[in-house]
């Protein structure tokens, strides 16, 4: 069966796009879009609108715990770039970035309506923004090529659709082994924002459910379920 999408010249967000329309599309149905006016990112930050750039989403119907898809999401995006740009320097960063030598040039957005979940997922392919909070690149920065966004979303949703069945015939411990097989930065000094408490230590790994391993200066292991880790 082909993939099940709607192309849109424009809109505000795709995420809402999907979410207004979540009771009547059906499951793992996507929606691209050439233009974004009001894209989001996590944190109520916004997501630059880039032409020429993936912006897309995915509908979920799922009842149990979703927090698992951003995985299932990234290693789909990281396993798609590498394949269009035959290049390996793409890497993940807890919990949902996607980095191109080091710099993020790719994120994931999870929003939940009740027994739906949106997937958000922007991808800078020909341009990314400059003098933002946390550095950005894009593929055409790095000297890639530049695929088209239909082209990034017929693999991007083939390799979903692989990780998705995966996770759910199989749990996380697959998609935990082939994250940390791309994750950026293991064994490295980390600093973890937890809102008011910043507290560093090793990147030590993920545990059974997703969080980010930190392994402080006194020996002892603390799970970070939510919140942002920058190496220092
Ligand atoms: C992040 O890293 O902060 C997540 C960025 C997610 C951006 C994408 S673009 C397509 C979809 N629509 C949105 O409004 N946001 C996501």
């Amino acid at each position: 069966m082909g993939l099940a999408f709607t192309h849109l010249p424009d809109v505000g967000s795709t995420n809402d796009w999907l979410l207004a329309r979540a009771d009547t599309l059906p499951d793992g149905h996507w929606v691209i879009a050439d233009r974004q006016t009001a894209g989001r990112g996590r944190r109520g930050r916004a997501w630059s609108d880039g032409s020429g750039n993936f912006m897309g989403s995915v509908l979920i119907r799922s009842e149990g715990a979703v927090q698992q898809y951003s995985f299932v999401a990234a290693l789909a995006v990281v396993e798609a770039l590498a394949e269009v740009t035959a290049c390996s320097a793409f890497t993940l960063k807890w919990p949902n970035d996607i980095l191109l030598n080091g710099t993020k040039c790719a994120g994931i957005l999870l929003e939940r309506q009740g027994p739906a979940l949106v997937i958000g997922i922007g991808i800078n392919l020909a341009q990314h923004p400059d003098g933002t909070e946390r550095p950005a690149t894009s593929l055409a920065a790095a000297g890639l090529p530049v695929p088209q966004p239909l082209a990034v979303l017929d693999i991007l949703a083939a390799r979903f659709a692989h990780w998705r069945h995966i996770w759910e015939f199989e749990g996380f411990a697959p998609i935990r082994t082939a994250w940390l097989a791309r994750a950026h930065g293991l064994g490295q000094r980390i600093v973890a924002r937890l809102g008011a408490e910043t507290p560093e230590g090793l990147f030590d790994g993920l545990a059974e459910d997703g969080a980010l391993l930190l392994r402080l200066d006194d020996g002892s292991v603390r799970a970070v379920h939510a919140g942002e880790v920058f190496a220092i």
